[in-house]
């Protein structure tokens, strides 16, 4: 059976209505993963889930070590990932409470360990990046979100940043006029090391706050957290009517 893994991001450190099957300690040549893997059910299909930030959610964005988070899935035979992330949005489409399925990234990261293929390798090898995500789970949140009768934004431009300090307007005018219409500090390296393992991976965005600069008000975590709950409701309705089978 297709093994399937949810990554949570901020807002869902447990992946509520899972029926947790055992929880499995993974150790890996990269260190230790955000948390041990839980195998569960969720709605007769199988599942891992992984929360990125840890169980208490107390590992930042930047210190999060993607390597060992995917290398532990693959692991575990998990061949799909669907990563779920907050966001902040400059688009004016995707407003906070949105719920977004990206197509594109540009990274503006540094310093992470952002690569699999870097030591002991017989011959230098480049992933190709073209299409950073999995067009073929999107599809499925697509249709997923449309039986659910919620509404997902297909297709935007997911702009990954360092943090853990939020952006100043000017980067966040920079990062509009490069093209993108989201920001977040997790979609890299993840999206790259799902693909350098084989890892078919998506990200289901939920839109926590408009991006620095964009709204009088200023970014609060309390708003966030507000704005990620009504994201959130719209993600659990989506994953009710998640159809893994094609
Ligand atoms: N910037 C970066 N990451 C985020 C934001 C933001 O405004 N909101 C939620 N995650």
């Amino acid at each position: 059976m297709t093994k399937f893994a949810i990554i949570g991001g901020s807002g869902i450190t447990r992946l509520e209505g899972l029926e947790i099957v055992r929880r499995e300690v993974v150790h890996t040549p990269f260190g230790e993963p955000s948390a041990p893997l839980t195998h569960g059910t969720y709605n007769g299909q199988s599942f891992v889930f992984l929360p990125r930030h840890g169980a208490a959610h107390t590992i930042p964005p930047h210190k999060v070590n993607y390597r060992a988070n995917l290398w532990a899935l693959h692991h575990v035979g998990v061949v799909s990932v669907l990563a779920i992330a907050a966001v902040g949005s400059m688009n004016e489409a995707m407003p906070p409470g949105s719920v977004v399925l990206p197509d594109q990234i540009i990274d503006y990261t540094y310093g992470r360990e952002n690569t699999f293929f870097e030591n002991g390798l017989s011959q230098v090898t480049h992933i190709d990046f073209t299409e950073p995500y999995c067009n073929r789970l999107r599809e499925v949140l697509r249709i997923s979100a449309e039986n659910a009768a919620i509404q997902a934004v297909d297709g935007a431009t997911y702009g990954a940043t360092q943090g853990p300090r939020l952006e100043s307007a000017m980067e966040i005018r920079r990062m509009t006029r490069d093209g993108c219409d989201l920001v977040g500090m997790t979609g890299m390296p993840e999206a790259a090391l799902a693909r350098e393992l084989d890892i078919c991976y998506a990200c289901c965005a939920v839109v926590a706050n408009w991006a620095a600069g964009l709204s009088s008000s200023p970014i609060t975590m309390d708003a966030i957290e507000k704005s990620l709950i009504e994201g959130m409701e719209k993600v659990y309705k989506l994953l009710s009517k998640l159809d893994l089978s094609n």
